[in-house]
């Protein structure tokens, strides 16, 4: 069992969802968006780049608790359109701790609100800069989600790094980045289909693949303590 603690921290999402409080007029607003969760193919769409597959003229900003409410609200819908992608790595998306404690806007990541999630043999993720090198059949996974002015709610494509086995490929320093569409479409993954379309993530990463293994982690003002993530 995942122990959470620490001022940042909430035990469970659910358990920090019903903690926030929300203004009533927001929660109007929520209840009319929370329906409208949607693929990003449903708008126009350009898919050469993250920061441009789905793109928001002018997209809401939120503060923490505002962004952790929509979130509450189409996590399930967006998770169950990954699961589409029957990809064995995140059967168990939902079980994994998140190690964030808000969503957050990634300028890298198509400005999206994001959340980081860390399968088991992963949980060394939550010691962030001091984690090491990452075993086997750990796995790191990103969803994001975009708010428009209006106020509607798109789901944005779930980004994953899976450590696979020493010589799987030396670019990568052995992990497979993969990205899947909102609707539960495969975008790309090392190696496999659409292995080209998901080069530009190692290009990226590649950064910090001396330092910290080609891991960037969360912002720090974002960052929960995970008591079991020695
Ligand atoms: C321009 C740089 C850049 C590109 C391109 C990029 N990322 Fe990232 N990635 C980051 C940064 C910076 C973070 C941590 C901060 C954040 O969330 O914005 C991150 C975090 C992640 C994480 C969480 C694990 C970690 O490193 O802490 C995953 C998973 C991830 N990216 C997958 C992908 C995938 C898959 C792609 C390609 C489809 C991709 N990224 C493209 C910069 C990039």
């Amino acid at each position: 069992m995942w122990v959470h603690s620490g001022k940042n921290s909430a035990p469970t999402l659910s358990t920090r969802y019903q903690e926030s409080l929300l203004c009533p007029l927001f929660t109007a607003a929520l209840i009319l968006v929370a329906l409208q969760v949607s693929s990003a193919q449903a708008q126009s769409v350009d898919l050469t780049s993250p920061d441009q597959h789905f793109t928001v003229q002018q997209p809401r900003v939120l503060d923490a608790k505002e962004a952790l409410a929509v979130y509450q609200n189409v996590r399930a819908r967006m998770f169950s359109g990954y699961s589409g992608a029957r990809n064995p790595a995140i059967a168990d998306l939902d079980q994994w701790p998140v190690y964030n404690s808000a969503p957050y806007r990634s300028a890298t990541h198509g400005q999206r609100y994001v959340n980081n999630y860390a399968n088991p043999m992963a949980r060394a993720y939550g010691r962030y800069e001091a984690s090491g090198p990452m075993p086997v059949g750990a796995v790191l996974a990103k969803d994001s989600f975009t708010v428009t002015g209006k106020g509607d709610v798109f789901a944005g494509a779930l980004f994953l790094m899976e450590k696979m086995p020493a010589g799987f490929n030396q670019a990568s320093h052995d992990w497979a980045y993969t990205m899947i569409m909102p609707d539960g479409s495969l975008f790309g993954t090392t190696k496999g289909d659409g292995s080209k379309r998901v080069a530009f993530c190692i290009t990226c990463h590649e950064a910090v693949a001396e330092k910290h293994h080609q891991m960037f982690f969360v912002p720090e003002e974002y960052r929960v303590e995970v008591l079991n993530s020695q």
